[in-house]
């Protein structure tokens, strides 16, 4: 099976990792999928690492690096980290397309106010409240994607709706049949 990168981007609390983790569920018997989730990279391979551009420039590509090991050996890898900066994301399409790996960015775009009443982390009402620097999307910056394989607003549809169309758009890539 062809290598390829599932990217998620998008805000702290928007759904990436419930996306990424239903997505992985739905085609396991399909494929070997393994997730690189942001908060679990953060714990391990980014241990120390804040939140300045340096170093989530740093983080990124460092979830950039071991998704392309992983997908060079067929691996479906799924990364769901906020990854704010396109130049960063792009860097990240153009290191996987120079592999021949499939590299589909997924825009994960709820309303910021959708963020803000839900905040199940309370993240939002604390940098709302100026206790947390650098916050993206509150106090620091989130660049969209300007031509993502797919955009999901996940505060207007159902979980499993959002899973059908990535699925959708991955039997069309052909991603999902040897
Ligand atoms: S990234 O910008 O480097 O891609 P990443 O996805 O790994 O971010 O980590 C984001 C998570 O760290 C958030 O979901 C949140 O729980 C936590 N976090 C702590 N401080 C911040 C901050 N200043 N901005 C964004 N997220 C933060």
């Amino acid at each position: 099976m062809r290598g390829a990168i599932l990217w998620f981007t998008g805000l702290s609390g928007g759904g990436k990792s419930t996306l990424a983790n239903a997505v992985a569920e739905r085609i396991r018997a399909l494929r070997d999928v393994e997730i690189l989730d942001g908060d679990e990279v953060r714990m391990h391979l980014s241990k120390g690492l804040g939140f300045t551009r340096e170093d989530r420039d740093i983080n990124v590509r460092r979830i950039g690096f071991v998704a392309r090991l992983l997908a060079k050996h067929g691996v479906f890898v799924i990364t769901a980290a906020i990854s704010p900066y396109a130049d960063t994301r792009n860097e990240m399409r153009q290191l996987a397309k120079a592999e021949d790996l499939a590299f589909l960015e997924i825009f994960v775009n709820p309303t910021l106010q959708a963020l803000v009443e839900r905040d199940v982390k309370g993240l939002y009402k604390r940098a709302l409240a100026g206790e947390i620097p650098h916050f993206t999307g509150v106090n620091d910056p989130y660049e969209e994607p300007t031509h993502p394989e797919l955009e999901i607003k996940t505060d207007r549809e159902p979980v499993a709706t959002s899973v059908d169309s990535i699925v959708a758009l991955l039997e069309s890539r052909g991603l999902l049949t040897p």
